[in-house]
């Protein structure tokens, strides 16, 4: 398959395997003052080879290895990273370049985007969940008190998606992937919800033909939406399915629950109460693609526990808690519930 060049407002989005070779020139072209590295210790255990391949004769000022897991999404990090990046002496035109999962490019973007009010920033990567979600659409963050309450919008000057890092995934970093493409289906691709059901074993072999495919089709319709709201004040909400249980979930099970388990309880969860409220009649399609891939369905956190989290959830409209439910596949909506009303209608779900 050709490697794509897309587009999130000016930054490049270049996927497809082999597409890392245009790092390099990508970097010359920026031509930066200082260029930082931040990985996590996985990460770099697994790719310090490739790293310093792709790096080639590149000068790197500072290589920065968290702590692997979404803990490091703190202020704490944040503040030790400002501080070596000050100590290091990056200004304006310096380049920070985030190389992991979904954790580490919503960390870095978030230093990236704050340091000098903001530097120029790469991300590349190397989780299923990040290649196909979180590394399109600009959002950087850490948690507070509850899920990335604070975070910018920041679109990196190049997104580079290779597929080949999946190689090295485990199949639970598969299947957490998995989830949010799943959410990318049900909202506006039935046909990639299809290519999901029917290959199942060529997902979990790591097909990377197929995965890249996966991942193109994802990232488009993840484009599209952003690009008609990048800021989120609206249709950009509906990228939120499985989103307001899920991060309630997180939350309430102290960060030991994978964000893609998360979403997949709560996309689960959504389907069942778009059964109740809406008529949706998939929901047992849903739940048999979530646990085709192993992922989990039943909610395990009681409702009163799980409403006291989501009333802080930065999703809420206007004091309303929200939830994007659906009326068909393709056809998702956002529904506003009062406190009551999230109470009763999950009080009728929970098992
Ligand atoms: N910004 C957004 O729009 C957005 C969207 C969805 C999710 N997120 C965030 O993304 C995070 C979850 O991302 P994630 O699932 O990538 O988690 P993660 O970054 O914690 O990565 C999961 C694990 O995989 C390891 N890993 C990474 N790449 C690897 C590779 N190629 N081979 C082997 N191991 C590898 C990591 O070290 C980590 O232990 C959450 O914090 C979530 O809030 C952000």
């Amino acid at each position: 398959m050709p490697i794509d060049i897309l587009h999130q407002l000016d930054g490049k989005v270049i996927v497809g395997l082999g597409s890392l070779k245009y790092l390099e020139p990508i970097i010359d072209k920026l031509n930066p003052y200082k260029i930082g590295i931040i990985t996590d210790r996985n990460v770099a255990a697994i790719y310090r080879d490739k790293l310093a391949q792709i790096i080639g004769d590149m000068e790197i000022d500072t290589y920065i290895v968290v702590n692997n897991g979404e803990k490091v999404k703190s202020i704490s990090t944040a503040t030790k990273i400002w501080k070596i990046l000050i100590k290091k002496e990056f200004t304006r035109e310096s380049l920070l370049i985030s190389f992991g999962g979904g954790v580490v490019g919503d960390l870095a973007g978030f230093v990236a985007s704050t340091y000098m009010r903001g530097i120029h920033f790469i991300n590349i990567p190397t989780t299923l969940l990040a290649q196909a979600d979180s590394a399109i659409g600009g959002k950087t963050g850490i948690d507070m008190d509850g899920k990335n309450l604070i975070g910018t919008f920041y679109i990196p000057d190049a997104t580079i998606i290779d597929p080949i890092f999946v190689k090295t995934l485990s199949l639970k970093q598969i299947a957490n992937g998995i989830s949010e493409i799943i959410k990318h289906g049900i909202i506006a691709s039935n046909n990639l919800l299809k290519t999901l059901e029917n290959n199942q074993e060529e997902i979990f072999s790591k097909n990377l033909t197929l995965l890249e495919k996966i991942i193109k089709s994802s990232i488009k319709i993840k484009l599209d939406i952003i690009s008609r709201d990048i800021r989120e004040k609206g249709i950009r909400r509906i990228l939120n399915l499985g989103h307001t249980i899920g991060h309630a979930i997180e939350k309430a099970t102290e960060y030991q629950i994978s964000h893609g388990e998360a979403v997949s309880i709560g996309i689960a969860n959504a389907s069942r109460i778009s059964e109740i409220l809406l008529g949706f009649d998939e929901t047992d399609r849903v739940l048999n693609i979530l646990e085709q891939f192993c992922l989990p369905t039943k909610m395990l956190v009681k409702p009163d526990r799980l409403v006291d989290i989501m009333k802080l959830d930065k999703k809420n409209w206007r004091g309303k808690i929200t939830m994007v439910l659906t009326k068909k596949i393709e056809e998702p909506t956002i529904t506003e519930f009062t406190e009551e009303e999230i109470r009763n209608v999950l009080g009728d779900i929970y098992e």
